[in-house]
């Protein structure tokens, strides 16, 4: 047995009724970020994801296909492996339900449950959601329909075999109070407390009406319902009743990492099955929100996904993986667009990283002939930079064990503000002027690389193919394989003499008129009723990392013409930091074309792009106005605050 700490963490195994999209590429890719934030810590961890092929869901996608479910889900199930080799996922296993390692023990598991009692036969009348996979009772159904999915369901009149499961009513009910980690986030345990309350019925575990599935052993006319079979899995890859060693190494596990879709089945049904046949629960259940799309939730059967191997293709892997974790806030869904995904790279990635690092070579290399010299003397503002390091760094490791991966970016992202800020600051390129003041330009750079090396480290679970990347510009790591989670929380590590070597940008900055999208109507548009707010009245309280998802820019406005037949519209150019933009904005009836140009103003620089007369208007500048529109000023700065900076 190992001694080292261990750390098991799933990802459902999804259905490979089709290829799957962005959403189940979020889970995939989050619990990758765990897995590779454990063994940077030096747990020795198990990673499990797989499909769960059996069922009426699948045999019916293989059917209208025209094939026998065998072949048609080797084929999807290609196609997953190969998704995940290309995202860099390193689960440890992968398993497939029509594996013969998995039948064995779903057969133990479900002879034992009938041998002890808690299996009875009887006759099922009700509905059932295919897609779901879930039986429902007229009571629950909602306008006829799926409560979950909102789809056709249909009738069922069977023999099959039921699962005693509000024996264990009570005992689930303590267990989830007594361990406030076991469900999480904190809403949706609330939310199943809630429906135990409500009284569990016993659930149907067994079909007569298709064949794809696990039989029942004793009784060859069923087969396991889909459920019993599926949940089992977590406990077939680590060895249930085939390797004790590795399942006392790895049992229970730390998470399983699900979205909120099918929480209940992993909060009660899984437990409760573990309870009958006395294995204990795993630590938590963490269910995640979902990507929407514009349209509304993605999924496999409504058929408007997003592939995830174009945007790898078009993007990157580390691009891909970066948007995805931070888009959605803990626990809450998040809606999902390219261009958004496009915005972050461009702000965050291009700008904010790829600047940060990309400076820091160029001045190692212009002003010490690409040599890292020794950390020099010490001012105050390296103390401000070191501070912030340590507290994000304790700040990241806080909120990825919490699974809170929006939180522990925007930690990274606070030392990466916070060291181009330093850049700001210390004004390099004025020390170099001096020929005194070369041992304290010295400091400065050693501090940018040390920044640097914290930050590669702490965004590696994220984006694994960074640091290597960056290493071949800077050679921080000896070995990127090997990375150490603990060395991002000390400051002094890099070795002073390692050498630069200037290379192609990082993250390349796109251009969002490249994107293959269609803009909003040719018109200028009125603020809808149900967004803004009418003077004065107050809107719904927003948390402060709603409020950080704005990105606010001082831009400075280079020239500006009147938009031809149009009484309200000005074209803006504007430059933030060494970018420049085009805008269109609705104040010519109040500013003159001349007004503003050189003036510094605010830029709402991550606002959807949008087509107005022609014009593709990359973001929005701030105004006040009066109730009644007499009155217009553009908010200004007055400093010598350079273009580009951030407002917060
Ligand atoms: O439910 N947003 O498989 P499935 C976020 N086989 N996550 C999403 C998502 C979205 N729009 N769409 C899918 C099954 N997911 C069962 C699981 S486990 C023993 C059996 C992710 O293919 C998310 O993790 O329908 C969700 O829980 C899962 O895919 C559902 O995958
Ligand atoms: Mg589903």
């Amino acid at each position: 047995m190992s001694t080292k700490k261990t750390y098991y963490i799933t990802t459902p195994i999804y259905y490979p009724s089709d290829n799957l999209h962005i959403g189940h590429a979020y889970t995939t890719v989050a619990a990758d970020c765990m897995a590779r934030f454990k063994r940077m810590q030096g747990y020795d961890v198990f990673y499990l994801t797989g499909t769960d092929e059996h069922g009426q869901k699948i045999e019916r996608a293989a059917q209208e296909k025209g094939l026998m479910p065998g072949p048609y889900v080797d084929g999807i199930v290609k196609n997953i492996r190969h998704l995940w080799e290309q995202l860099l996922i390193t689960n440890n296993d992968f398993i497939r339900t029509t594996e013969t390692r998995h039948k064995d023990v779903v057969q133990k598991i479900f002879q034992k449950v009938f041998d002890q009692g808690d299996i009875y036969i009887s006759n099922y009348e009700g509905w059932y959601c295919t897609p779901c996979e879930t039986f429902f009772t007229q009571r629950q159904l909602q306008d006829e329909k799926c409560p979950d999915c909102g789809r056709e369901v249909e009738l069922l009149q069977e023999e099959s075999y039921f699962f005693n499961m509000s024996k264990y009513a009570d005992r689930l009910l303590q267990h989830i109070e007594e361990h406030e980690d076991f469900i999480q986030p904190e809403s949706r345990r609330n939310e199943v407390i809630n429906f135990i309350k409500s009284g569990l019925e016993d659930l149907c575990v067994s079909r007569t009406t298709f064949n794809w599935g696990i039989q029942v052993p004793f009784n060859q006319k069923h087969i396991v319902y889909v459920w019993f079979d599926a949940l089992i899995n977590y406990i077939t890859a680590v060895g249930y009743a085939s390797d004790e060693e590795m399942f006392q190494n790895y049992w229970p596990a730390d998470v399983h990492l699900i979205a909120k879709d099918i929480l209940r089945f992993h909060t009660i049904i899984w437990p409760i099955i573990l309870m009958a046949i006395d294995i204990p629960l795993p630590k938590k259940v963490f269910g995640h929100g979902w990507i929407l799309l514009e349209g509304g939730k993605m999924s496999k059967s409504k058929g408007n996904v997003v592939d995830p191997l174009i945007l790898k293709d078009k993007y990157g892997v580390d691009a891909v993986r970066y948007s995805l974790l931070k888009e959605l806030s803990y626990g809450q869904d998040g809606i999902y667009s390219e261009e958004m995904m496009v915005n972050r790279i461009n702000s965050d990635l291009a700008n904010d990283l790829g600047n940060l690092i990309s400076r820091s070579i160029a001045m190692i290399d212009r002003y010490f002939d690409g040599v890292l010299p020794e950390p020099g003397p010490h001012e105050d503002t390296d103390e401000d930079l070191k501070n912030t390091a340590r507290e994000v760094f304790e700040g990241a490791t806080e909120k990825l064990d919490k699974l809170d991966f929006t939180n522990y970016l925007q930690n990274c992202w606070r030392l990466i503000s916070r060291a181009n800020k330093y850049i700001d600051e210390t004004e390099p390129w004025l020390l170099a002027k001096e020929e005194g003041r070369k041992k304290r330009l010295a400091a400065v750079l050693y501090n940018l690389a040390e920044s640097i090396r914290i930050i590669l480290l702490m965004t590696a679970p994220t984006m694994p193919t960074l640091a290597a990347r960056a290493n071949e510009q800077i050679e921080i790591f000896t070995d990127v394989e090997r990375m150490n989670w603990m060395e991002a929380g000390m400051w002094g590590l890099t070795p002073a003499g390692i050498k630069t070597q200037k290379g192609p940008s990082l993250f390349p900055r796109i251009d969002p008129a490249s994107l293959d999208i269609e803009y909003a109507g040719e018109d200028a548009p009125e603020v809808s009723k149900t967004q803004g707010d009418e003077a004065g009245r107050q809107t719904a309280e927003i948390t402060f990392e709603e409020f950080a998802r704005l990105d606010l820019r001082v831009a400075e406005v280079i020239s500006c013409e009147k938009i031809k037949k149009t009484d309200k519209l000005l074209k803006v150019q504007v430059k933030i930091g060494e970018e420049e933009r085009t805008l269109v904005a609705g104040i010519a009836v109040y500013y003159q074309p001349d007004d503003l140009v050189g003036k510094k103003v605010v830029l709402v620089a991550n606002l959807k792009p949008t087509k107005l007369r022609g014009v593709l208007s990359q973001g929005m500048i701030l105004a006040a106005s009066d109730e009644n529109g007499t009155m217009m000023e553009v908010l200004t700065l007055e400093s010598e605050i350079p273009p580009g900076s951030r407002i917060k």
